[in-house]
């Protein structure tokens, strides 16, 4: 295991689902480190005229505690009988990996979108400005920031035009105690706040089947949030919500495509059965996200969500690529106790050095995403389930490993710190 000390950060390479298994291939065969590819991006324009077109007054509703929507609050929620192009969609988090397929996925529905992007975005704030704008092709972009609620308030308003849905994308791009309480539950508030000040009446928020076993910080800040968000529901019989929780994404399951394919052995913890998932492609994923914008049935709902197929362990993933590349299996095993070791010695070092709190994080982070599984948890068995586990789109982890044999895993870069 490659644990790296720099000058002021104490970084242990983790990833979620799997990915840290690529970290750690990459770190512990090659000893050297995988780090963030620039895209190239789109062109496009900013264009507000329309919106203004399309203002309304919303008005809010009195207090009624209710988790089933009534016939009444449907048709309280007027943007639901309206067409597509007359609708505002205010997506935050729109320049993430699944936030920017799910701008373009509303795009194309011919919804009128609204993105809320920093004036520097993507990866360590990789994107100017004008980048933005052309990856958001077709959406509105508010410049704002998310994470002050007056300010982005103030921008909606600003808009001067009613938002009808919002859309939550945001997520910490670090995974770090700090960041994910800031963005994974403050600024998601923050949205919710400002979106319904600004007219919204249903918010559709991007969470993470993982959230069903909280063990870590990130975790705890989105169940927070979406236990608020639940209760503003109760609460207001005029406003609704979808929770779309996920299993892993492939960019958390392509890391070792390209080691394997250079003649590295695929590793995995255990005996690579520890877990498994049902990996969602983004085009999929953003595609059941839009569904979340009117389908009648996903009002007021906790959705877990995988991509087709069955569910993958990680050896059977393994396998899948040795298929692909024509090759000999070759499995390097790594026991899973190592990640204990590691984890021990982190939370030591936390007590005498607090810095050093996120390191400790990552590493918790490496060891639950090499052990648990990304499917629902059967709450009369505590045993995952493959079965309850609902499929959805048509992009196989398959395909994507060709593609990544083929053109590589540009656009699949995980975040800041390489963990999600
Ligand atoms: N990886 C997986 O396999 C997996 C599986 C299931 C669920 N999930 C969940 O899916 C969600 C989204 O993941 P993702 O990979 O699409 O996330 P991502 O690529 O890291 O995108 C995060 C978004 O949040 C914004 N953001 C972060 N910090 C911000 C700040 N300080 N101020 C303003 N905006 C900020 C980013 O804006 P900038 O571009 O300006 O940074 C970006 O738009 C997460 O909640 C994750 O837990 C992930």
């Amino acid at each position: 295991m490659s644990i790296c000390f720099s000058s002021r950060v104490f970084n242990l390479h983790s990833a979620k689902n799997q990915s840290f298994v690529t970290r750690f291939s990459s770190q512990f065969i090659n000893q050297i480190h995988v780090s963030s590819i620039p895209y190239a991006l789109p062109s496009s324009s900013l264009n507000l005229s329309e919106l203004l077109k399309h203002s309304r007054q919303k008005k809010l509703n009195p207090i009624t505690a209710s988790t089933t929507p009534s016939v009444e609050t449907l048709s309280q929620s007027s943007f639901r009988n309206k067409k597509p192009k007359d609708i505002n969609v205010l997506v935050v988090g729109s320049t993430g990996y699944i936030g920017k397929f799910v701008v373009k996925e509303l795009v194309d529905r011919g919804f009128n979108v609204i993105g809320v992007a920093r004036e520097k975005s993507g990866i360590r704030g990789q994107n100017s400005k004008e980048e933005t704008l052309n990856q958001l092709k077709g959406a509105n972009v508010c410049f704002s920031d998310v994470t002050n609620l007056d300010a982005l308030d103030k921008s909606l308003r600003n808009l001067k035009v009613p938002i009808d849905v919002v859309v939550s994308c945001l997520a910490s791009r670090t995974g770090g105690v700090k960041d994910s309480w800031k963005i994974d539950y403050e600024a998601t508030k923050n949205s919710l706040v400002a979106g319904k000040n600004n007219g919204a009446s249903h918010f559709v928020l991007l969470s993470a089947i993982c959230v069903q076993k909280p063990l870590l910080e990130f975790q705890r800040a989105k169940l927070k949030f979406e236990a608020e968000l639940m209760t503003e529901a109760e609460e207001d019989n005029g406003f609704t919500y979808s929770i779309v929780r996920p299993t892993a994404f492939f960019k958390s399951l392509g890391g070792q495509v390209e080691l394997v394919r250079d003649g590295k052995p695929y590793v995995m913890f255990g005996d690579g059965k520890l877990c498994a998932c049902k990996p969602i492609s983004e085009p999929d994923l953003a595609s059941f996200i839009a569904d979340c914008v009117l389908s009648e049935d996903k009002i007021n709902q906790v959705l877990p969500i995988g991509g087709p197929g069955t569910a993958l362990t990680p050896l059977e993933q393994g396998e899948i690529l040795f298929r692909l590349l024509g090759k000999e299996p070759k499995f390097l095993k790594v026991p899973i106790g190592i990640m204990d070791f590691a984890i021990g010695v982190l939370d030591f070092l936390v007590k005498i050095f607090p810095s050093m709190e996120d390191a400790a994080e990552y590493g918790k982070i490496g060891r639950y995403y090499a052990a648990e599984s990304m499917l629902v948890l059967d709450a009369e068995t505590g045993e995952y389930s493959a079965e309850q586990t609902p499929s959805y789109g048509k992009d196989t982890l398959e395909e994507f490993f060709e593609r990544v044999l083929r053109e590589g895993m540009a656009g699949q870069e995980l975040g800041e710190q390489t963990i999600f």
